[in-house]
Order: C-alpha cells, then sequence, then structure tokens
C-alpha cells in the first residue's frame, strides 16, 4: 500500500504523505498543501478532518466500538470505577492497586471549594441555567488559583491543578442543583468514595443521614464512565482550541462547557425530556412528533437521536439501555414520560426514514430516562454529562499541551466584498 497521495491541480502535483493510526486509520498530511500550491482544505464542520494525532480515545462509528486506551467501554462501564477511567484517561494505563489507593486518596484531599464560591451563587438570579452556572464557576476557579494562568509551570504544578478540577467538580454541581432547591449545602464528606459523596452531597440533606442506594451508585458511577471521553467532538475540540493559545485549563474547560450546552451536543440530554413532556402535553400522539421530525419544512428534530460519529448504534446507548431498565425496575418508577420515551424509540426505530439515514438512539436519549428516575431536574442533565467528561476534556488538553501543538487557527474561503473604495458620508445617499 502507498503511503503517499498524489493531488494534482494545473500542473502542480502534490504529493502528501498518507499517515497510519494504530487501528489502521488512515489520513492525508496536507500541512504542506497550502505553501506548495497555494490551495487550502475546505471542509465546513471538520467533518473529514483529522485535527490532530491522539492516543486516548478510539472510535469505529460503522462499527459502534468506543475504546478509552485500548479498553472497550463495554469493559469499562461493567467492571470500573469512575476514579479508575479518569485515572486511565489521564495517565494511560489502569493504575494498580497502590497507584489507585494513592489517587483516590489525593482526590478525597481536595474536594471543599474555597467558601467565598458560595458569595458567587449567591449573586446568580433563581432560574438561572445550571449549564451557564458551571460555566462561570469554571472560569472562577482560576481567580482562585492564579498560578494556574502560567503556562510554563512545573509539571507537578499542571497535576495540582488537573486533580484539583477532578476533585472539585463534583462539589460545585452539587452546590448548583442545592442552590436550585434552595437547600443549605452539604459538604463532601471524605469517607466516601467519589460517587458516594457525589449522590450524598446532592441528595442528603444536613439535618440527617442520606441512606446511599447501591443501585443508584451503580448507575451513577456507569454514567460517569459512559461520558468521560468522546476523542474530537464539539466540547473537547473547543477545550483543545481555547488551551492551544496557553490559555489556562479552568478557562479551557469552561469554553467546554459552554460548547456542551448546545442542543445539538450535551444539552440534547434536558432536550429529550422537554421533547416528551411536550408530546406527552400534546396527548401523547408519538407518530405526530415522528412526522414532524420527517417534515424537511419543521425544524424539529427527535431529540437523543442521530450522531455525526455513529451510523449503526451508539455502544453507550445499549449499555445505558440495559441500565436504565434496571434503574427503572428497582426504584419501581412508573412514570408515563417513560413509556412514552419507549414507544417513541420503537416506533421512530421501525421508521424507514431513520434507518435509511441511520439514526438510533444515542447516549442522550437514555441518560435523561436514568436521571429523571433518580430524581434530578431536567436543567441539570447536562451539568451531570460535563462532570462525566470532565478527565476526558483535561486529558485531551494535556496530550495537546505535551505535544506543544501550535496555536489551532483554521483557514476560510472568503466569500464577501472584493477591494472598493471608502465611501463619503454623501456618496452613501
Ligand atoms: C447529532 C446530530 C447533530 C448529527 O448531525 P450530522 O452528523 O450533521 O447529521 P445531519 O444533520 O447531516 O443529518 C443527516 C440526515 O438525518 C436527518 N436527521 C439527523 N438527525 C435527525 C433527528 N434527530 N431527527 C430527524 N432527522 C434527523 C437530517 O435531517 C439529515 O436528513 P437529510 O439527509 O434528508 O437532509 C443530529 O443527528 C441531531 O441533531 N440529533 C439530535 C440532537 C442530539 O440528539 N444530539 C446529541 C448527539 S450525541
Amino acid at each position: 500500500m502507498s503511503n503517499q497521495a498524489k493531488i494534482i491541480y494545473n500542473d502542480q502535483t502534490f504529493e502528501a504523505p498518507v499517515v497510519k493510526g494504530s487501528e489502521g486509520e488512515l489520513g492525508l498530511d496536507i500541512s504542506k498543501l497550502r505553501g506548495s500550491t497555494g490551495l487550502v482544505t475546505y471542509d465546513v464542520a471538520y467533518k473529514n478532518t483529522g485535527a490532530t494525532q491522539s492516543s486516548i480515545t478510539f472510535i469505529d462509528g460503522e462499527k459502534g466500538i468506543l475504546r478509552h486506551r485500548g479498553y472497550s467501554i463495554e469493559d469499562l462501564a461493567n467492571n470500573a470505577s469512575f476514579l479508575e477511567v479518569a485515572y486511565l484517561l489521564l495517565k494511560g494505563h489502569l493504575p494498580n492497586k497502590k497507584e489507585y489507593q494513592d489517587y483516590t486518596d489525593l482526590i478525597r484531599m481536595h474536594t471543599l471549594v474555597n467558601e467565598d464560591v458560595k458569595h458567587v451563587f449567591q449573586a446568580f438570579p433563581n432560574g438561572s441555567h445550571p449549564m451557564g452556572q458551571l460555566m462561570t464557576m469554571m472560569s472562577m476557579m482560576s481567580a482562585f488559583y492564579p498560578d494556574s494562568l502560567n503556562p510554563h509551570r512545573s509539571e507537578e504544578d499542571f497535576d495540582m491543578t488537573i486533580t484539583r478540577l477532578i476533585a472539585k467538580t463534583p462539589t460545585l454541581v452539587a452546590m448548583i442543583l442545592k442552590k436550585k432547591m434552595g437547600h443549605p449545602l452539604v459538604y463532601p464528606k471524605n469517607k466516601l468514595e467519589y460517587v458516594d459523596n457525589f449522590l450524598n452531597m446532592t441528595f442528603g440533606q444536613v439535618t440527617e443521614e442520606y441512606d446511599l442506594d447501591p443501585v443508584l451508585s451503580s448507575a451513577m458511577n456507569k454514567l460517569l464512565i459512559l461520558h468521560a471521553d468522546h476523542e474530537q467532538n464539539c466540547s473537547a475540540s473547543t477545550v483543545r482550541i481555547v488551551g492551544s493559545s496557553q490559555s489556562n485549563l479552568y478557562a479551557s474547560i469552561s469554553a467546554g462547557i459552554a460548547a456542551l450546552w448546545g442542543p445539538s451536543h450535551g444539552g440534547a440530554n434536558q432536550r429529550v425530556l422537554e421533547m416528551l413532556e411536550d408530546i406527552s402535553q400534546d396527548g401523547g400522539n408519538v407518530q405526530k412528533f415522528i412526522d414532524r421530525a420527517k417534515d424537511k419544512n419543521d425544524p424539529f428534530r427527535l431529540m437523543g437521536f442521530g450522531h455525526r460519529v455513529y451510523k449503526n448504534f451508539d455502544p453507550r446507548a445499549r449499555i445505558i439501555k440495559t441500565s436504565a431498565d434496571k434503574v427503572l425496575d428497582q426504584l419501581k418508577v412508573n412514570d408515563p414520560i417513560l413509556y412514552l420515551a419507549k414507544e417513541l424509540e420503537e416506533k421512530a426505530l421501525a421508521d424507514p426514514y431513520f434507518a435509511e439515514r441511520k439514526l438510533f438512539p444515542n447516549v442522550d436519549f437514555y441518560s435523561g430516562i436514568i436521571y429523571r428516575a433518580m430524581g434530578f431536574p431536567v436543567d441539570m442533565f447536562t451539568v451531570l454529562f460535563a462532570l462525566g467528561r470532565m478527565p476526558g476534556w483535561i486529558a485531551q488538553w494535556n496530550e495537546m499541551r505535551k505535544a506543544g501543538q501550535p496555536i489551532g487557527r483554521p483557514r476560510q474561503i472568503y466569500t464577501g466584498e472584493v477591494h472598493r473604495p471608502y465611501p463619503s458620508w454623501d456618496e452613501r445617499g
């Protein structure tokens, strides 16, 4: 097989080296194309562009494969703890027992956030969206840790920023929920495991002991793992491109949260539940909404269906669906919205429109259902996605930083006015 491709333009031949990934993926290295030919590549929304080499996550969208550092998502979701997966993503290998103990101890030591953070929370109006709050809190962390602004710190200092982020994000997320409910804060309890600690801060009350439910802990652990990384998606690419200007980690992650918020990305999990509520309020006619999604004159889309990369099935959705069934069963949830979700899933999957376009339920379709059954308010769903995605974003940012990648800066094909003289006020009519 040739390791070069030829691009012939006018009389010029450009030889592009073929780059091969460890799973056999092939890409054309066109980094010298413009210098040699004056041409740039044109690929709106980067549908066909490899922006980086990366050794963190592998996806085969046709086969429905997702692996982190070589380990399948099925093995990780069924066997690992979220912190184990975070360690894997961040350090490149699974921890041994001692490394895991040391890591969990380290994270426990950093779960508290500065008391002044509470004052910032007080300034948010009631009803402000939790994702906006999380973005603000995240960039505000740089104010509490100004050392993080220095892009030339020691590796130990970078590691400390990363540890703080992993340790404090659950505390911030729980604070957002408590503010929303108008309840007093529940501080971290460091004898608890990471996920249990989060659930205790979230659903516990200062007035009484919270009984942790192993079914909920296991479901939450699985959900966080399933969201931990997804290679060069919109938010991870945002984190990388912001970080490429040597912006600090907190600011880069805050930008990633902004990207995640949109309904075409993580915001879809909130929209799934809102869509189901709309269907219910409209009388429960699922077919009517399927028909709307198929109508090209109607901007409505079935939320939680379709994926840029997965064109067969979303492996995370398969795992989560089993988990959703278990959680609903064990919690004895009897929620009409969830029956609507099942009906919608069945009808859409049987419809040729969705089959022809390879549109299947994605991770957001089922995650919202579990979060609702667990008792999270709908507008917290995307924040929970962000909590799970934290190690992935950080791993992507760190990989980019350590590789010394230059500032990200796409080109464009300009289609505006060509040069014209500046008119006087009179000449403008
Ligand atoms: C995820 C998503 C943004 C992927 O977008 P994409 O890769 O750019 O795919 P496109 O928008 O080009 O869609 C391809 C075709 O499927 C249709 N389509 C895609 N998702 C659809 C949906 N959820 N409902 C109805 N039609 C959909 C498009 O209209 C298009 O049809 P056409 O070929 O007749 O024009 C898109 O599927 C979507 O908007 N899904 C709903 C939001 C969601 O769940 N996001 C979470 C992703 S994890």
